[in-house]
């Protein structure tokens, strides 16, 4: 059993997770920003931290953090601004790869995205931010002394999945069910021998359990 801090916990691929990690045995941290979230999140047994992370510090999230074992970073800008995505998509992953360190919290899992997601489309200021954020964040946890795994999914698809995916060190570009990232996510959480590894993920036709395990080296 791990006691776990998801950032994005309410999110399309969080509130997927959480469920998946609690009936696997785990402790279910997460942080939520809006106040109607907090009963919801307590009735999934998961203990429900207030924050907005457009205001939180380092310190906020080292008091939130204390006691977990792994930190999940899966929350999103999700398009609302370049200021909102330099804060969220990259800034808060700094604060919380210097919480874990400050609190002895040894493993991270990352969020990602596929670096070729959209290539060939026209070049939009935006996304192009986006992906920068998101680059900067993996190359600051890679750079960190922490055990990381980064995911880099497809385009997300809003669908529980059918457990089927294409996982591995690098693949051609696609898109994926938010369910189906929760649930590599879980397995990988469930196999600590996985660590330092950046994968991509799409949709496939490989069960997950089978997906991950290909990857222990
Ligand atoms: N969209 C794509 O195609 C795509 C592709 C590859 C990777 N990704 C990445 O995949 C990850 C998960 O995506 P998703 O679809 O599950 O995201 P999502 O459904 O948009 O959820 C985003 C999460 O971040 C939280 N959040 C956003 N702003 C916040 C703030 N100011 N304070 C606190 N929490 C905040 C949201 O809280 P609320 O519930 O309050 O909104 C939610 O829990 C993200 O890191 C995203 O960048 C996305």
């Amino acid at each position: 059993m791990a006691r776990i801090f998801i950032v994005g916990v309410t999110g399309g691929v969080g509130s997927r997770l959480a469920p998946k990690l609690i009936a696997a045995g785990h402790q279910v941290s997460g942080l939520y920003r809006q106040p109607n979230q907090k009963a919801a999140l307590q009735d999934a047994g998961i203990t429900p931290y207030l924050a907005d992370l457009m205001n939180t510090t380092t310190q906020d999230l080292i008091d939130v953090t204390q006691g977990h074992d792994i930190i999940i970073f899966s929350a999103g800008a999700a398009g609302s601004g370049l200021d909102r995505t330099t804060t969220i998509d990259y800034e808060t992953p700094v604060k919380l790869i210097e919480a874990a360190q400050a609190n002895g919290i040894s493993r991270m899992y990352m969020v990602s995205a596929f670096m070729d997601s959209l290539r060939g489309s026209p070049h939009k200021e935006a996304f192009e931010h986006y992906m920068k954020m998101k680059r900067q964040a993996d190359n600051a946890l890679v750079a960190s002394s922490l055990d990381w795994v980064i995911v880099r999914p497809g385009t997300l698809v809003t669908d529980d999945g059918d457990g089927l995916v294409h996982l591995d060190r690098a693949i051609p570009y696609g898109t994926v069910a938010r369910g189906n990232v929760a649930g590599v996510l879980a397995k990988l959480i469930d196999t600590p021998s996985i660590t330092k590894e950046i994968f991509e993920l799409c949709d496939g036709s490989t069960p997950i359990d089978q997906a991950v395990e290909a990857l222990i080296r």
